[in-house]
């Protein structure tokens, strides 16, 4: 049977450990990956503006000897109405596998349904399963072990990578605060699904609207842009989220040796000071690098199974 990965919970705990902890060993050179992926082609089928989804996976696909087609909808049938029901049967005739960034999720959600091949999420209005995949590969190489001992505080809007970070604290068994403002918190099917499979990792997931208890000796900090994609300017959104800024006061608040990371793109200015951004640039730079490292595993493991 076909493995698609549409939200985190397509692998259990034990896939994600294996993918994350073969992801560090791939990256530094102990282990090399398989020729699955060599000869076959894989299509991005992306509705929205990508630079670090498109790029790493054009770029792990090529690598490990595949070949990337890069589909925008303005250029298919589907701006003209073809189904996507069509659409997915189609493709799936013609490519391996097709990575889909799309707005709406029940809508890749039906896409994955009808394709005959692999499915992967590239980001929708409601999960960015790649991103915290690669985001807990990011605190491992960093923490190690001790991965599932720290604080993470995730700071903001709740938004598409906030619902995943949920998810993904239960996946893992880590420690997750989440802190936004009231009416602006993430989905609770997402939370559901974080607290059921925290129940079997031992995971803890908390959720507040004051960002000082988040943030509070934590040490990793989070946070992502107040507004996603498709989201209209709403002054309304952008005030309450104004004390949930990452700048040199919150962070006062959490441990000396606090990380901060994003997930990138960036609005300083607003989720984010420049000054802070810079001092952790490193970091946040090595997060995004590590999209490339952890999507060649995923896709390795995913054509596998499939
Ligand atoms: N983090 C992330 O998905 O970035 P892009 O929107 O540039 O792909
Ligand atoms: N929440 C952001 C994430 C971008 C990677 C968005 O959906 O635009």
């Amino acid at each position: 049977m076909k493995r698609d990965f549409v939200d985190l919970w397509n692998i259990d705990p034990d896939e994600a450990w294996y993918i994350v902890k073969r992801t560090g060993n791939v990256k530094e050179g102990r282990e090399e990956l398989s020729d699955v992926l060599r000869g076959k082609n894989l299509a991005l089928l992306f509705t929205k503006p990508s630079t670090r989804t498109r790029v790493s996976f054009e770029v792990a696909i090529n690598q490990m000897g595949g070949n990337s087609l890069f589909l925008q909808e303005g250029q298919l049938q589907l701006s003209r109405g073809e189904d996507v029901r069509d659409t997915a049967r189609t493709l799936s005739r013609y490519v391996e596998g097709v990575i889909v960034r799309n707005h709406s999720h029940t809508w890749l959600e039906e896409f994955a349904k009808w394709a005959t091949v692999p499915v992967i999420n590239a980001l929708t209005d409601k999960s960015h399963p790649c991103q915290l995949l690669s985001d807990v590969f990011t605190l491992y190489e960093r923490f190690r072990e001790e991965v599932k001992d720290i604080k993470i505080a995730y700071v903001g809007d709740g938004n598409n990578v906030c619902n995943t970070w949920l998810v993904a604290a239960g996946l893992f068994g880590l420690n997750l605060f989440v802190a936004t403002p009231e009416g602006y918190g993430p989905d609770s099917y997402y939370l559901q699904a974080g607290q059921d499979l925290s129940n079997f990792t031992g995971g803890n997931i908390y959720l507040t609207t004051n960002p000082i208890e988040a943030v509070r000796e934590a040490d990793v900090v989070y946070t992502d842009v107040w507004l996603s994609m498709g989201d209209d300017r709403d002054e309304e959104k952008l005030n309450a989220l104004r004390p949930y800024q990452v700048n040199e006061e919150l962070l006062s608040h959490a441990k000396e040796s606090v990380l901060v990371m994003h997930c990138l793109p960036a609005k300083k200015g607003e989720e984010i000071t420049e000054e802070v951004f810079e001092r952790y640039s490193d970091f946040i730079f090595t997060q995004a690098e590590n999209r490339l490292h952890t999507q060649k595993v995923l896709m390795e493991f995913l054509f596998e199974k499939s």
